[in-house]
C-alpha cells in the first residue's frame, strides 16, 4: 500500500492519545476518556490555572503517577524500531504529555531527550516557573507554593500546552511537514489544531498521508489512506511492511 519506497524517504509521524490507550493511558474523548470526567476548563486552560492552581496540580500529579507506572506498548515499540532501521529520517512529532515514546529508546547522554521527538504539547516530566521562563525535570508531586530553583518565584507550573497556548515547536513541525514524504497519524481524533490540520499541509505539500486509528478520524478525508484498528496491532504490521518492501522491493 502507498507509493513505491527507496528508503531515503522522510517520515513524519504525528501521535495522539490512542497510541498509550492500551498501555493503560486514557484518551481524552472516547467513552470514558479524561474529558467526560473533568472539566477542561478547569484544568487545561491558563485561566482555570489562575483561579484553582491546587486543583491543575492535582489533575496532572495523578497523570503523571499513572503515566510513571505506564509501560510502552508494542505501538510504541514497532515506531523505535522503524526509527533505527529505517535508513531515512523518522520525525516523531507526539500530542501526547506521557514519556512513552522516549521509554523505548535508550537516553541519549547530558539528560535531553532523544533527537527527532517532538512534544508539541509539553510533558508531565517537565516543570516550568511561569514567571521567568526557566525548565527542570518535574518531581512526582507539583504543589502551588514550589518554588522556582533559579528565580524562587511560587509560580510553578507543569509543562504542558494548555487550551488557548501555542504548541511548541511549531516552525520546526510545519518546516518538516512541508518536506515530508509519508505523513502518519496515529491514535488522535483530529479535532484539536494545529496537529488536526498537519495531513493537509503535508498532503498540499506533496507527503503521502496515511492515518493508523481505532476509528476514523475526524479529518480522515484528508488522507490517501486510513488503517482502522488497534494501534498496539496495526503499527507493528505496517512498519514490519514497510521494512520488508525494502529488503524485498516489489520486482
Ligand atoms: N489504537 C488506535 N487508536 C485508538 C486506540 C487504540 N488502541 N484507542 C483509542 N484510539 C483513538 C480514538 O478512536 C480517538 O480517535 O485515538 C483517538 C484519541 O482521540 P482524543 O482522545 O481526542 O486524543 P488526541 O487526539 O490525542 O487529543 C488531542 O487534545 O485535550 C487535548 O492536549 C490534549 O493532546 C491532546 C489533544
Amino acid at each position: 500500500m502507498g507509493p513505491k519506497l527507496t528508503g531515503g524517504e522522510f517520515i513524519v509521524i504525528l501521535t495522539g492519545a490512542g497510541i498509550s490507550a492500551e498501555s493503560g493511558l486514557g484518551t481524552f474523548r472516547d467513552k470514558d476518556g479524561l474529558w467526560t470526567r473533568y472539566d477542561l476548563a478547569e484544568v487545561a486552560t491558563p485561566e482555570g490555572f489562575a483561579r484553582n492552581p491546587a486543583l491543575v496540580h492535582e489533575f496532572y500529579n495523578a497523570r503523571r503517577a499513572n503515566s510513571r507506572e505506564a509501560r510502552p506498548n508494542p505501538a510504541h515499540e514497532a515506531l523505535a524500531r522503524l526509527r533505527r532501521d529505517w535508513p531515512g529520517d523518522v520525525l516523531i512529532v507526539t500530542q501526547n504529555v506521557d514519556d512513552l515514546h522516549e521509554r523505548t529508546e535508550p537516553a541519549p547522554p547530558g539528560g535531553d531527550g532523544p533527537s527527532g521527538l517532538i512534544h508539541m504539547h509539553g510533558r508531565l516530566e517537565g516543570a516550568l516557573c511561569a514567571a521567568c521562563g526557566h525548565r527542570w525535570p518535574a518531581p512526582a508531586r507539583m504543589a502551588p507554593a514550589d518554588p522556582c530553583p533559579a528565580c524562587a518565584a511560587a509560580a510553578t507550573r507543569p509543562d504542558i500546552v494548555w487550551f488557548g497556548e501555542i504548541p511548541y515547536h511549531m516552525d520546526e513541525i510545519w518546516f518538516a511537514l512541508r518536506q515530508a514524504d509519508l505523513f502518519v497519524s496515529i491514535g488522535t481524533s483530529g479535532t484539536v489544531y494545529p496537529a488536526a490540520a498537519f495531513a493537509q499541509d503535508a498532503g498540499r505539500a506533496g507527503a503521502w498521508c496515511l492515518e493508523i486509528n481505532a476509528e476514523a478520524s475526524a479529518v480522515a478525508e484528508d488522507f490517501d489512506a486510513v488503517l482502522i484498528g488497534p494501534a498496539s496491532r496495526k503499527v507493528p504490521e505496517w512498519v514490519e511492511g514497510l521494512l520488508a518492501a525494502l529488503s524485498h522491493p516489489p520486482g
